[in-house]
């Protein structure tokens, strides 16, 4: 690969030398990803925050075959006895959980907590986690196995109404486990909850810092389930190995305006590791 460093000179009034020196030198070493990343890191002028067009849509509705979910329990550990005993569960008894523990794991990872008037609207949703702008760019997609109540399936949850649309009933343990690269503790969990990003929610206003924005309030969301799911001392781990494009085939999805990020599994957890 060629790089015409002059062209690299011609921007060091809106790249400091510092920046540039460790982009040339990461480029000489073929490190273009990084390279990239880093230019981008010190791009003065791509900071800002600027919006173009109006805004894309909070709410996602995706099928009018809608179950309402039961409240949340409110819990009453101490978040610090909670933090200290969240562990992976390294694998799952094959029961059923209740759909009140479900709703109660979407609702404190990803459900509507507080109103605000922002960006136009007197009535803004805020969520359970934290979100670069308040612009909310993940979507839930409960796989279910064994939730009692609930028919199997994959599901999305509509955080405006507390609710789950169904969107394809049928046991989908042993594929979500195929889709996660062969790891069959998958399809022993109760439920997959697929975390995704809509990423022009959050590009609208941050451009170039989006895809990192959209990544990091995936993040807060997943530790939220961790959280929710080890105060109702429930088992949780995280899958980040999966197929990216057959995930989004079977979640429907382009993979491009709205993309996975992190499976959540949860359900009666086996712990064998950290004992
Ligand atoms: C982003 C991310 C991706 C992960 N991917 C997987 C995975 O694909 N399969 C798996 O079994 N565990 C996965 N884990 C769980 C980690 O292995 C686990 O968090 C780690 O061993 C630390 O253990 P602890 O969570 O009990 O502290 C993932 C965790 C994170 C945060």
């Amino acid at each position: 690969m060629v790089v015409k460093m002059d062209y690299v000179d011609d921007l060091s009034d809106v790249i400091p030398n510092e920046a540039l020196e460790a982009f040339k030198k990461l480029i000489s070493r073929k490190n273009v990803g990084l390279a990239c990343d880093f230019l981008m890191r010190h791009y003065r002028d791509e900071y800002w925050p600027r919006r173009t067009g109006s805004m894309p849509p909070l709410r996602k509705r995706l099928s009018s075959n809608v179950i309402t979910l039961p409240k949340p329990k409110m819990m009453s550990a101490p978040i610090s006895t909670v933090i200290i005993n969240r562990r992976s569960a390294d694998d799952f008894v094959n029961e059923p959980i209740s759909i009140d523990d479900l709703a109660t794991v979407l609702y404190l990872g990803v459900g509507i907590t507080g109103w605000a008037s922002a960006y136009g609207y007197d009535k803004y949703p805020l969520r359970a986690y934290p979100s670069a702008g308040a612009l909310q760019p993940v979507e839930a997609y409960p796989v279910i196995n064994n939730v009692l109540g609930l028919k199997s399936g994959l599901y999305h949850y509509d955080p405006f109404d507390h609710a789950l649309e169904l969107l394809r009933p049928g046991n989908y343990g042993s594929l979500m486990a195929d889709l996660a690269l062969g790891q069959d503790h998958v399809s022993r969990a109760a439920v997959i909850i697929v975390l995704t990003v809509v990423y022009a929610r959050t590009y609208w206003k941050y451009w170039k810092r989006a895809l990192r924005y959209v990544l990091l309030d995936a993040g807060a969301a997943m530790e939220n389930i961790y959280l929710a799911a080890t105060g109702l001392g429930l088992g949780v781990r995280a899958v980040g190995a999966f197929y990216d494009n057959e995930l989004c085939n079977f979640l429907g999805i382009d993979c491009l305006s709205e993309f996975p990020v992190v499976m959540v599994l949860v359900g009666k957890g086996i712990y064998e590791t950290y004992q």
